[in-house]
């Protein structure tokens, strides 16, 4: 068979397209942090991981816009070579320092830091296990390492005992979770994590993805929220969520980051990311430390929605933060809930299979500091009638 055989077969967009369901790829004319405008029209954004609404804070556009003026707009090449700026290294210091490890690693997207990360730790004699729910630059960055990989069923702490038992002791092992699932919202277990990692001797990752900002009485992430930064090995993050920008980190020990730093085939084969990026970030992780109350509206805002959507009868799963999905079912319902939503102004994002498990189709939702009791009003009031009309409750 043609190998573009597989493009012309492709129909699934198109039939979506066909039924004026196809939700992806919506061109934002304008954004505002909790609404962008979409065909001139206005929506509410319920469908960001913009959980700081750090995004249009003028001390960080000031703050990018001057590192645009010292340092021009790309460094047109790799850290490894020419494109290292001192605020890349300065950068690194302070998210070492935030997530409470000894250094941190920059790399231009969080994706390409899992990618990087677990390709360059997992070799031939090494097995690395993975919750079948981890993101999926985990899931292709274990594909890239020379090891075995082996999945467990998602938070089944049993499932992977049995697994790390069934595994010849003299293999390296390297277990990866993300600290909070990011279609579930679910927080990751890490004491039953900590303790399966010292019992058989693994190594542990934790993506912090969704947590950095949002969890723990810093916002250091989901270790700091358990109490055990020191038993997690490596801490990864991006800078797309909570950071308002793109790029992400590691945090671990000296001698991790050092190996990384000279072996990560995706941070030295890709340029780094541009100065406005770091100014960025610098000066988000500022706010994020200096202003709790950031963190205290998000919580707040969350679980105004989460009482909300549960007393209106929506199911909700088992959410511990701030992405809250609207379980649904099939997949076809879920598109019309979608644009039904949408064309009333409120903007969610459906998550169909393969990224969930078939006839588990829900509407992703997550929320903001910046969100107003205005705008969650209007969202709610409008889920509880879509919601009611298509008899979801
Ligand atoms: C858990 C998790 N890890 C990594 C990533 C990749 O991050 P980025 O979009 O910054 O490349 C995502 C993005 O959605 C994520 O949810």
């Amino acid at each position: 068979m043609h190998v573009f055989a597989k493009c012309e077969n492709f129909t699934a967009a198109a039939d979506l397209r066909a039924a004026g369901l196809y939700p992806y790829f919506q061109r934002i004319e304008a954004s505002h942090d909790t609404e962008v405008m979409i065909d001139g029209h206005r929506k509410v954004m319920i469908g960001s991981n913009n959980y700081m609404g750090l995004t249009h804070d003028p001390r960080i556009l000031e703050a990018a816009k001057a590192a645009l003026d010292k340092y021009g707009s790309g460094n047109t090449g790799s850290r490894f070579l020419n494109g290292n700026l001192d605020i890349h290294d300065q950068l690194e210091d302070e998210l070492a320092a935030f997530v409470g490890k000894e250094a941190g690693l920059v790399f231009s997207t969080g994706y390409q830091t899992n990618l990087g990360t677990i390709g360059a730790l997992v070799g031939r004699g090494d097995t690395v296990y993975l919750d079948k729910f981890d993101h999926a630059c985990i899931q292709d960055g274990a594909r890239l390492g020379f090891g075995d990989v082996q999945r467990f069923r998602h938070e089944d702490q049993d499932q992977l005992e049995h697994l790390l038992s069934s595994t010849r002791e003299d293999r390296g092992k390297l277990i990866v979770v993300d600290g909070v699932y990011s279609m579930e919202g679910d927080i990751a277990d890490l004491p039953a994590f900590t303790a399966l990692a010292k019992k058989y001797d693994a190594g542990l990752i934790v993506d912090d993805a969704h947590s950095l900002g949002v969890l723990g009485p810093t916002g250091a992430g989901t270790a700091e929220h358990f109490g055990l930064t020191d038993e997690v090995d490596i801490i990864t993050g991006t800078f797309s969520k909570s950071l308002a920008s793109i790029g992400g980190f590691i945090g671990a020990n000296a001698e991790i980051v050092d190996y990384l730093r000279n072996n990560a085939r995706a941070l030295i084969f890709s340029a780094s990311i541009p100065p406005a990026s770091v100014a960025t970030v610098l000066k988000a992780l500022e706010i994020i430390r200096t202003e709790p109350e950031r963190r205290e509206r998000l919580w707040t805002n969350t679980h105004k929605m989460m009482d909300g959507l549960r007393s209106i009868g929506f199911d909700i799963g088992p959410t511990g933060t701030p992405i809250v999905p609207i379980k649904i079912g099939p997949m076809n319902k879920t598109f019309q809930i979608w644009k039904v939503l949408f064309e009333e102004g409120v903007f969610t994002n459906p998550v169909v299979p393969p990224a969930v498990p078939e006839g588990s189709s829900c509407l992703r939702t997550s929320y903001m500091a910046t969100h107003t009791d205005d705008q969650l009003d209007f969202v709610l009031e409008t889920l509880e009638r879509v919601g009611k009309q298509f008899g979801v409750v």
